[in-house]
């Protein structure tokens, strides 16, 4: 592939709303590095066969997003345990030797938005993680890992949450309940990692988990607030932040992957809220 850039791009089905071209787009040019990053709608079907193919041809790295995040793992020759524990990759870099690596760059980058963006303490405080799907399953590890007092896992149906908390129960004070289970002392920090958002809808957990001092923050993002954000606000608490941190912090960390650089997220997450704001 000699004469041509590094191809990177995110393959997803559908793909097209994908805000990451244009992240990765900003951090090549603030870090000066030369590459293109496109994007690739590939059906799960022909998702081996895109992939395969990809690398054969000399692409560098993929962003793997929805439907294709556990389909992925199957693809890779080694992944981090951070993949591992998620059970989902959403980057896959090609290394020198031919080999695929996968990572899940997730739950770092909600990490990252949190503690050092937004400065919410995780260490001894109750988290509540509403969703057990498999945005919920990414992030529970790191969040472990700055050891918070407890995280309760809230799911719609019961049994997801409870799965979910005996799975990761050896690596910290982790519970599962239904959304009639929560008792009603407010939380310090509720994280929105359901779909409902998408929909317009809004999780069913019980008002009284919310406090006043609450920070709440939503994996899902839009133009102007999400419903969840828009809630959190109305029940008076202290600060709530759709996901936009999130995704940037994420890509940020795959970029870093890649190309051995982290880029500052600061000016790409001003310039991404900035065209969001703008579009549609
Ligand atoms: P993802 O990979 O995005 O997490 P998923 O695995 O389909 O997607 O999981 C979606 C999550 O959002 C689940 O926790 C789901 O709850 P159930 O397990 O009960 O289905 C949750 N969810 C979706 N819509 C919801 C709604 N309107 N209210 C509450 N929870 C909702």
């Amino acid at each position: 592939m000699e004469g041509r850039v590094d191809q990177y791009a995110v393959v997803g089905h559908p793909v097209a709303h994908s805000f990451s071209p244009f992240i990765h787009s900003l951090f090549a040019r603030q870090t000066d590095q030369s590459l293109s990053y496109r994007l690739m709608d590939v059906p799960p079907e022909r998702f081996t066969e895109q992939v395969y193919e990809f690398f054969a041809s000399g692409g560098r790295g993929l962003n793997v997003t929805l439907p294709h995040k556990t389909r992925a793992l199957a693809l890779t020759h080694e992944l981090t345990e951070r993949a591992r524990l998620a059970g989902a990759l959403n980057t896959l870099v090609s290394r020198r030797d031919g080999t695929l690596l996968g990572d899940n760059t997730d739950g770092a980058g909600l990490v990252q938005d949190l503690t050092v963006n937004l400065r919410v303490p995780i260490r001894g405080r109750r988290i509540l993680l509403i969703g057990a799907g498999g945005a919920a399953r990414g992030v529970i590890a790191p969040l472990l890992a700055l050891e918070p007092q407890r995280i309760v896992i809230a799911n719609r149906t019961a049994e997801r949450a409870a799965a979910l908390a005996a799975a990761f129960g050896a690596l910290g004070a982790v519970q599962g309940y239904g959304f009639g289970e929560l008792g009603a002392q407010p939380f310090d920090v509720i994280i929105n990692a359901t779909s409902a958002s998408l929909s317009g809808e809004l999780p069913g957990v019980p008002v009284g988990l919310f406090g006043a001092h609450t920070f709440c923050y939503d994996m899902a993002y839009g133009r102007g607030d999400t419903p969840f954000v828009r809630w959190a606000r109305e029940l008076g608490c202290r600060e709530a932040a759709p996901g936009w941190g999130m995704l940037v912090e994420q890509a940020a960390e795959s970029f870093r992957l890649w190309r051995g650089v982290r880029p500052l997220t600061a000016p790409v997450l001003a310039a991404l809220t900035g065209r969001a704001a703008a579009s549609g």
